[in-house]
């Protein structure tokens, strides 16, 4: 299978100096739990806005001036243009600085980088998303491209956790999801509050339980390491093959074009070979390194 596709990207680099970051303008924040945010935001150069292209899968690198720079997958649709997003949980010193940025604020902007979901290969198939936590974020770049583009793909199964109901992240897409008749959308928490109504249980027992089928089903992980360390051998048990389950990392990486070595897994650089992999390529040092 055929996951890398950056022909597109290379032309949008090819402006200039790959380290140099385009200005972008923060157009919108949502508080999506008490210490992740996610930003809306577009080129200040309009121009460069309405030439960028990226599909979904793919990152950016973001920086605030005189603090430093991270990247961050773009978490929008490729098919909504209005405005492009990325959601960033506060771990350190560059998170902290774009959790203190408000609407208005400029920041710099290099990308996309990677590869991205390959949209041909699941093309015609039931798909089974497995996400918890802000690991969220690049699979709702996807889910909302085939659930635009819903002729081409069959079944869609959402299974989505956090530890608490306030970490549940993009609660405004669940509610979109859950109503959305093409797709079964089950959410739960390690642990509700005397206000949960819904499910409980860690993501991997919820995946077991709901047992959605192998035939003709592609399932795309993402998560905390703990959580995609179990999903994979639940998948196995649910006959899903390593080509079967994709997974996208976004493990240690800076500089995001292959030149630091900081994202190397086994033998592969993260930011240059994915972010995007089959469990097929990784499953050789997945256990070693997640
Ligand atoms: S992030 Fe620098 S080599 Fe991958």
């Amino acid at each position: 299978m055929a996951i890398a596709d950056i022909s597109h990207r290379k032309k949008f680099l090819a402006r200039g100096n790959v380290y140099l970051p385009h200005i972008v303008v923060i157009e919108k924040i949502i508080e999506e739990t008490p210490d992740t945010q996610t930003f809306h935001f577009n080129f200040k150069d309009k121009k460069l806005g309405e030439e960028f292209t990226f599909d979904s899968g793919q990152f950016g690198e973001y920086s605030v001036f005189g603090i430093g720079e991270a990247p961050f997958c773009i978490s929008s649709s490729p098919t909504r243009r209005d405005h492009l997003e990325f959601a960033v949980k506060r771990v350190g010193r560059v998170t902290n600085a774009l959790h203190r940025l408000g609407v208005g604020a400029e920041l710099g902007f290099r990308g996309p980088y990677g590869n991205s979901f390959p949209l041909d290969y699941l093309k015609g198939k039931n798909l089974v998303f497995v996400a918890g936590g802000i690991g969220l974020a690049p699979l709702r770049s996807l889910i909302w491209n085939v659930s635009d583009n819903r002729d081409k793909y069959q079944k869609i199964d959402i299974i989505y956790g956090a530890r608490s109901p306030a970490d549940l992240c993009f609660s405004y897409d669940l509610e979109s999801w859950s109503q959305d008749r093409i797709i079964n959308m089950v959410t739960t928490v390690d642990e509700g509050d005397k206000d949960w109504a819904g499910r409980e249980g860690f993501v991997p027992q919820v995946l077991e339980q709901v047992a959605p089928s192998a035939k003709n089903a592609v399932a795309v992980v993402c998560g905390p390491p703990i959580m995609i360390r179990f999903t994979f051998p639940v998948l196995d048990k649910l006959g899903f093959t390593p080509e079967q389950i994709l997974t996208t990392l976004e493990k240690r990486m800076k500089c995001g074009v292959g030149k630091c070595g900081r994202c190397n897994i086994g033998d592969i650089y993260v930011c240059r070979d994915g972010p995007v992999f089959s469990y097929a390529q990784i499953k050789n040092f997945i256990s070693s390194e997640y």
